[in-house]
């Protein structure tokens, strides 16, 4: 009756444990991490992946539920599919799988379901690495730096190369996985995982790659990690923004812009520097006022959200800037921003260049660039190179600008 052809691996997502730790007042594979429960993604991933008979082992009385969440995540495919009841451990919850699969079967994954989020690439990777004789894990490198411990006491260093922090699915060859669960049962001894159970039993494990988002979920932090992961997925990465103007852009992510600009001194009268006049030294020369903190700033807004660059809005084709002060620059690039649909975060610029002498004057430049921006945060920092390159040789002034906006 079978429409699909019977696969070779099978997947055991294991769903039966309490949640003592996340506490969420349900067995945790049916706590909600959005609208799905946390079986249901990670039955999403198990589905994802490459064809596989799949069974869940439910917490003693969730068969049903189990059952609900399996047909939902399987569609068309869920002759595939089958629950199973658990048991007091999860490697009891384990052996109950392996008694379910069909006589087919040669590989075995076992995939905790508190591992919601694992990517299908990391299911289909564990799959095509196991052999006949080997098991496989996904691992994440260890980050933390390790000490043994003897109560209070650091008793040595812990070389962290030698670790790996293993993760789910883990796949084996199934006839011996199979009389490895038989010697584990028979000498009554419990394992913290199917590769410490395999490996007890003679067999070699190798690891692969496992992805950061397939981190098991045990407590409440772990949780909100999970939600806000999907929140931010479910976002586009990137807004879409209209040329100029014209509709908002729905994505809550903030984006960020960069925007440089070089003026050399040799303009006509005083300088005129990140929004304010400097009277007595020596000039930029530009279209404008030559205030090449200003323009980067600019640059950096319009890239931000995708809006062109300084030259298309002010240039020489805008006879009406030249001459224009910064205030009159920030507070336009502002304007073509809120009709674009974005608020802006912060800005931060920072020049090179030996002169002016900035420090003293930084307080009020900010506030100056910040009521044209209509309040943002500006912070502006100058530097020397050390008489290097142009700057340093007292030829101009260099500026780099970054900008960091969001959509309202
Ligand atoms: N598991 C299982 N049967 C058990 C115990 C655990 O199927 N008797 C499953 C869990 O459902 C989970 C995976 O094994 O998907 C990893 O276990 P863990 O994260 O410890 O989950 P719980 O045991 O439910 O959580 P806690 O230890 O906090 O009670
Ligand atoms: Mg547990």
């Amino acid at each position: 009756m079978s429409m699909l052809p019977v696969p070779h691996t099978a997947i055991i997502v294991v769903a039966a444990g309490s949640g003592t730790r996340l506490d969420a007042g349900a067995p945790k594979a049916f706590v909600g991490i959005d609208t799905h429960s946390i079986l249901r993604h990670a039955l999403d991933g198990v589905f994802a992946a490459g064809p596989a008979q799949v069974v869940v082992v439910a917490p003693p009385g969730f068969e049903g539920d189990a059952e609900a969440e399996l047909l939902a995540a399987a569609g068309d495919r869920a002759e595939l599919g089958r629950v199973v009841t658990g048991g007091d451990t999860r490697q009891q919850s384990v052996a109950a799988g392996l008694s379910a699969l069909w006589g087919d079967v040669r590989t075995v994954l076992v995939h905790d379901a508190a591992r919601a989020l694992t990517p299908p690439e990391t299911i289909d990777a564990v799959v095509a690495a196991v052999d006949g004789q080997t098991g496989v894990i996904p691992a994440l490198p260890v980050v933390d730096t390790l000490k043994r411990v003897d109560g209070e006491a650091v008793v040595g260093p812990v070389d962290r190369s030698e670790l790996a922090a293993a993760m789910t699915p883990q796949g084996f060859p199934r006839d011996l996985l199979e009389q490895a669960y038989a010697a584990a049962l028979s000498r009554g001894d419990e394992y913290t995982d199917d590769a410490a159970l395999f490996a007890a039993a003679g067999h070699a494990v190798r690891r692969i790659d496992g992805a950061p988002s397939g981190f098991k979920i045990t407590t409440p932090a772990d949780l909100d990690r999970a939600r806000h992961l999907l929140s931010s997925a479910a976002a586009p990465a990137f807004a879409t923004v209209p040329d100029a103007g014209g509709t908002a852009p729905t994505a809550s992510v903030p984006r960020v812009g960069i925007g440089t600009d070089v003026h050399a001194f040799g303009g006509e009268g005083d300088l005129w520097l990140a929004g304010l006049e400097w009277p007595g030294e020596p000039a930029l020369s530009g279209h404008s006022d030559g205030d090449a903190v200003a323009h980067a700033i600019v640059d950096a807004l319009l890239g931000a959200a995708g809006l062109g660059d300084i030259g298309q809005h002010f240039g020489t084709a805008h006879p009406e800037y030249a001459g224009a002060h910064a205030a009159v620059f920030l507070a336009r690039t502002a304007e073509l921003l809120a009709q674009a649909g974005f608020a802006i975060g912060n800005v931060s610029a920072q020049f090179q260049g030996n002169r002016p002498r900035f420090s003293a004057r930084r307080a009020e430049a900010q506030q100056v660039l910040s009521e044209a921006l209509g309040g943002a945060p500006v912070s502006i920092t100058a530097t020397t190179t050390d008489g290097l390159g142009f700057t340093g040789r007292g030829e101009g002034i260099a500026v780099t600008a970054i900008a960091m906006i969001v959509p309202r």
